[in-house]
């Protein structure tokens, strides 16, 4: 089954509502940055690779827009029309980059959505939006070819029959489709290799239970659900040959951010010697953070900590924090999978050697 996160409809973008599954299957659809950014936000679309795409859209939704409402120019000049659009767009680029910190795919994704615009901003916003637009759809179709470029080079390191545990949901639904960690297990199977997936549930907003193991459930790759907290028992047991993981965003030497719990994780699989690999393409690489350390961290609602949706169990009155992810040092890091390569044991130095001169 191809799932597709998000999709160009009716002038639209609409995208998969992710808060819902596995109970419903629903697109919403969207028209302007503001709205966009709001299900970057809420997590009606989550997973660094995804947001950028979204946000990109966002972006060519905004140039739409407000090129429906300014009129073409006349003989007597653009004026006024210009500085709206150009207002409009500031405004846009904004509200999109306050929608999440970490994930530097949407910064990665803005950066590049405004050297497109100001390649063409001599043209008439008409025209200018539809050359967003033709890049937002660019950037996505990047996405899938990127996924499955690291997601062969990942098979590689996995062996026959090998049972990977994953944290999160770096799958299709994180991305534009197939998924980094997710990617990697995919491209397994598809070289006939017998993968089978332990998916931790990713406490509190559950992105294992209902959305990693709803993927693996369509495609018939086996998973077994544990809780976070169980993790360190299956390594221990010897039920677990490899761990594969995502990221939203890795530091020049090498540390990387992901869903929190992921540093657990990293360092069970030291402590009982598994390899631990993150699945990262380029564009989540940032190589003006020098250490993880200053890789901002989003704190969410703590109404996600307290239950889930409307039923909350903790005790009324509590002190309740909620950092959505945490930082596992490069040392801890077997190897990260990217499109061009693995880079093993990353370091500063490997990172650098890999990234082409056109990221640097
Ligand atoms: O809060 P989320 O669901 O956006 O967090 C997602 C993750 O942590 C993923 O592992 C990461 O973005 C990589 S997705 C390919």
């Amino acid at each position: 089954m191809k799932i597709e996160t998000m999709r160009w409809s009716h002038n639209r973008l609409e995208m998969i509502d992710q808060r819902i599954l596995p109970a419903s299957f629903e697109y919403l659809s969207y028209d302007s940055a503001a709205s966009v950014a709001e299900g970057i936000r809420s997590m009606v679309v989550r997973g660094a690779p995804a947001i950028g795409v979204a946000a990109a859209y966002g972006v060519a939704l905004e140039a739409l827009r407000m090129a429906s409402v300014i009129p073409p120019p006349s003989h007597e000049g653009r004026g006024s029309g210009d500085e709206n659009f150009k207002a409009g767009m500031e405004a846009g680029f904004t509200v999109l980059a306050q929608s999440r910190p970490t994930a530097v795919n949407l910064f990665w994704a803005l950066q590049r959505m405004r050297r497109v615009w100001e390649s063409v901003a001599a043209q008439i916003p008409q025209q200018i939006a539809q050359r967003l637009l033709a890049e937002a759809h660019e950037i996505l179709a990047e996405d899938i070819r990127i996924n499955r470029a690291l997601g062969t080079f990942g098979a590689e390191l996995l062996p026959d029959g090998a049972r990977v545990l994953t944290h999160c949901n770096a799958g299709a639904l994180a991305t534009a489709g197939w998924g980094t960690a997710l990617g990697v297990i995919r491209s397994a199977v598809e070289a006939g290799k017998k993968i089978s997936v332990i998916a931790d549930e990713t406490r509190p907003f559950l992105q294992g239970a209902r959305l990693t193991a709803w993927e693996m459930v369509q495609e018939n790759i086996p998973v077994t659900l544990i809780t976070d907290n169980m993790a360190g028992y299956m390594m221990a047991q010897g039920e677990v040959d490899a761990v594969v993981v995502g990221t939203d965003r890795v530091a020049a030497n090498g540390d990387v951010a992901n869903k929190i719990g992921t540093y657990m994780v990293a360092v069970l699989a030291r402590r009982h010697n598994i390899p631990f690999y993150v699945a990262c393409p380029l564009s989540t690489i940032d190589l003006n953070i020098a250490a993880g350390k200053d890789i901002p961290i989003e704190e969410r609602p703590v109404d996600e900590v307290k239950g889930f949706r409307e039923t909350h169990w903790a005790a009324e009155g509590v002190s309740i924090r909620n950092p959505a992810f945490d930082v596992t040092p490069a040392e801890l890091v077997t190897g990260l999978i990217t499109e061009l390569g693995v880079v093993l044991q990353p370091n500063a130095q490997g990172i650098r050697n890999l990234m082409p001169a056109i990221v640097l």
